[in-house]
């Protein structure tokens, strides 16, 4: 076997890089378009892991290349108050205006002079940002205003993608920021907002509860598992790009092993692809399984030990049948030594520490184990 080119792995499992490296989600790309170009805020919508991130910055990529747009993204994961809250939209915003507009900083100060605004820089990226002194609930408001009256003066049109938003509905002494944003929403004529959260419940909240201000003001995009047949091509040309080869059986194995979830595919393609191997075949596969579930095997003994005996019976049941209706039924119970009542009680335990996935179909709810490589652990190993 020749050697093989030092080539760089195509497939990333933390970051987005460029549409070289991004499947499909074209259809999901003419949502967040059409949204932009009509003015209507978005919200996007799905289980951990399956691409949220991914497709804002792919969106935003494209946005990008046009000069008459700015992106600023910003992830809330990390925040737990209003005031973080706004300190991160400031910091975000003032590091895209800064990128676009050099010396743009001394004019910050006189927007957050109010709020003894001092300089950062981030020791590792050398990205500039800004600590404000945001006391109390009237500050969080007035800092708002400050940054929506600066963004709203801007020449171009600016696409503000918060990420994880579900976490505002997790602030202790909480006072409004949907209302707020509501207001800049509806005041300002180039500022198009996108949401992005997974924790469906607290999403659906605040926009889907007539008592919420954002109610109903935003489209909805519910982003599901990459079609498989598309997911299979790309990886194939991936492969073959850097005169490699997987074969099709194999990729058909590892989208079903992991369920088309693009974060698993993704782990599982990127470590195929680091092997030394021209060709990839099952037992490449195999090995690669297997090693997945040895290395996480730790965490999952842990996970199994803070469960109750009947949670971590229906849990692996769940496993075993891959999705269940109901865990009440005669048919389940039995199988897995169960009283209907426990299982019912366990599986409520179990969907809000999520563990395991709740999902609505057409045909009624539907219950699978959340994380993919747990459930296969639970399945073959555990
Ligand atoms: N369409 C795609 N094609 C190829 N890779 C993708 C695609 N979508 C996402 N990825 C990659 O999969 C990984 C996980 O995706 P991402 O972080 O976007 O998911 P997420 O839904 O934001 O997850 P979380 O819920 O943890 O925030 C990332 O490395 C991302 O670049
Ligand atoms: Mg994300």
């Amino acid at each position: 076997m020749g050697k093989l080119k030092d080539t760089f792995n195509p497939f990333p499992t933390t970051k987005y890089i460029d549409p070289r490296y991004f499947c499909d989600r074209e259809t999901e790309l003419e949502m967040l378009k059409s949204a932009y170009k009509n003015d209507r805020p978005i919200t996007i919508f799905s289980m951990r892991r399956m691409g949220k991130t991914g497709l804002i910055k792919h969106f935003q990529t494209h946005l990008n290349s046009s000069k008459k747009n700015l992106c600023i993204y910003v992830d809330m994961f990390s925040t737990n108050s209003d005031e973080e809250f706004v300190e991160k939209l400031v910091n975000a915003s003032i590091l895209a205006l800064n990128n676009n507009k050099k010396g743009f900083l001394s004019e910050i100060i006189e927007v957050f002079g109010n709020y003894k605004p001092k300089f950062t820089l981030d020791p590792l990226t050398g990205a500039p940002g800004l600590e404000l002194d945001i006391r109390n609930k009237s500050d969080v408001k007035m800092s708002l205003a400050a940054l929506f009256t600066l963004l709203g003066s801007q020449k171009k049109r600016i696409h503000l993608a918060i990420d994880e938003f579900q976490q505002i509905a997790n602030y202790e002494n909480s006072t409004n920021i949907p209302s707020t944003i509501r207001e800049y929403m509806q005041d300002t004529k180039n500022i198009r907002f996108l949401f992005s959260g997974s924790q469906r419940h607290l999403l659906l909240e605040l926009f889907n509860n007539p008592k919420q201000p954002l109610f109903r003001m935003v489209d909805q995009l519910i982003l599901e598992e990459i079609d498989s047949k598309k997911y299979k091509e790309f990886i194939i040309s991936q492969f073959d790009k850097a005169n490699r080869v997987i074969q099709p059986e194999v990729v058909e194995d590892l989208l079903n092993w992991a369920r088309s979830h693009t974060f698993y595919v993704q782990v599982i393609c990127n470590k195929l692809f680091s092997l030394p191997k021209k060709i990839i075949e099952n037992t490449d596969l195999k090995q690669i399984k297997y090693s997945i579930k040895k290395e996480l095997e730790m965490n999952f003994i842990a996970y199994k030990n803070l469960l109750s005996k009947n949670q971590y019976k229906t849990l692996k049941g769940i496993a075993k049948e891959n999705i269940v209706k109901s865990v009440r039924t005669k048919y389940f119970t039995n199988k897995y030594n169960l009283a209907a009542s426990t299982a019912n009680q366990s599986l409520k335990y179990l969907v809000d520490a999520e563990i395991v996935y709740e999902q609505n179909t057409k045909k009624g709810r539907e219950y699978k184990v959340y994380d993919v490589f747990f459930y296969r652990w639970l399945q073959e190993e555990g």
